[in-house]
């Protein structure tokens, strides 16, 4: 059996339906109209509208915040759920488009919802259990937290979530049992367990929904060109974190990727393709 280090990491809301995509024409989610009624003065007055905005949550991490940074290059307004704001402050430059809010995973649905505010179009969840003596933190984060998110969603009326999650969640069904990533990765608190709990959840709630599973996660930039294949086919490779934030924004603006469940890996063999084209080819199930 091919087996590889898939990863890994330490053991130890208005109703919006996003039916329709949220455009990319440049500047994609931010319209500025200028006034020259008062060209003497030289004043402009700029009026801005259609700023749409995206919840992130563990936007401190180390995908989220990348996360953070392609939206907002991207012309979103983001809202990043963060556990600890001191952190959050540091790590990103200032902003007006960036709002920083507490946003604990764990803390119940009813907490997140306030926290994602009635102002948020989509939610991107880049959230993974931090290693603790706590055998419990997977299910509790990647499980519980994410149902508590998408259940938050259905109070606010948000219909758009974009979750990052990993290869071989569904190990078991592709006969990869004896993959060493598999094993390893359950054997600490059933991590791959309960990110397929978590992905079972957001599919049967009705919510638009991508979940996008990549390989282990490399903090160099890209070295290789995007593959994306359907649920269940990759069980080794890995990705740039840029590339998984890539995938995740674009992700909000292709009406390709909905109700998608898809799997990316780097290699520097395969053609560079569109994304909007990546998601196109996957089937939906
Ligand atoms: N590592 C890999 O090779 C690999 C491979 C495939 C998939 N994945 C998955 O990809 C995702 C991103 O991975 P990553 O390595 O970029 O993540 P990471 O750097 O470990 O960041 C995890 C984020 O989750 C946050 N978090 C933890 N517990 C939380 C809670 N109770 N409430 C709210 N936020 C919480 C952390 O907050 P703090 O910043 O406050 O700690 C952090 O922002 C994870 O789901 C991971 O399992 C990882």
């Amino acid at each position: 059996m091919a087996t590889s280090a898939v990863y890994l990491r330490n053991p130890l809301i208005h109703a919006h339906s996003l039916t329709k995509p949220l455009t990319t024409t440049r500047p994609p989610f931010r319209i500025h109209s200028f006034s020259t009624a008062n060209m003497e003065g030289s004043e402009i007055r700029e009026s801005e509208e259609e700023q749409k905005k995206i919840f992130v949550a563990g936007a401190t991490g180390n995908t989220g915040k990348r996360i953070v940074e392609q939206l907002l290059a991207k012309g979103f307004a983001v809202k990043a759920g963060v556990r600890d704001i001191d952190k959050a402050q540091k790590s990103f430059s200032e902003s007006p488009a960036l709002q920083i809010v507490k946003a604990d995973v764990t803390e119940g649905s009813e907490k997140l919802a306030e926290a994602i505010g009635d102002d948020a179009e989509a939610v991107i969840c880049a959230t993974g259990f931090r290693p603790s003596w706590d055998l419990f933190a997977p299910w509790k984060v990647d499980n519980f937290g994410t149902v508590n998110l998408v259940e938050a969603c259905r109070k606010r009326g948000i219909n758009r979530f974009i979750l990052i999650s990993s290869l071989l969640v569904n190990g078991a069904a592709m006969g990869q049992l004896l993959n060493p990533a598999y094993i390893f990765l359950n054997v600490f608190g059933l991590t791959l367990i309960a990110k397929l709990q978590a992905e079972n959840h957001i599919r049967k709630s009705g919510i638009n929904y991508t979940i996008i599973r990549p390989g282990g996660l490399r903090n160099e930039p890209p070295s290789g060109n995007i593959v994306m294949e359907p649920e269940d086919t990759l069980y080794e490779g890995s990705v740039s974190r840029d590339q998984v934030a890539e995938v995740a924004v674009e992700a909000l603006v292709h009406p390709e990727a909905s109700y998608k469940v898809v799997e990316i890996v780097a290699r520097s063999e395969a053609p560079k393709q569109e994304l909007q084209d990546l998601f196109a080819a996957i089937k939906q199930r």
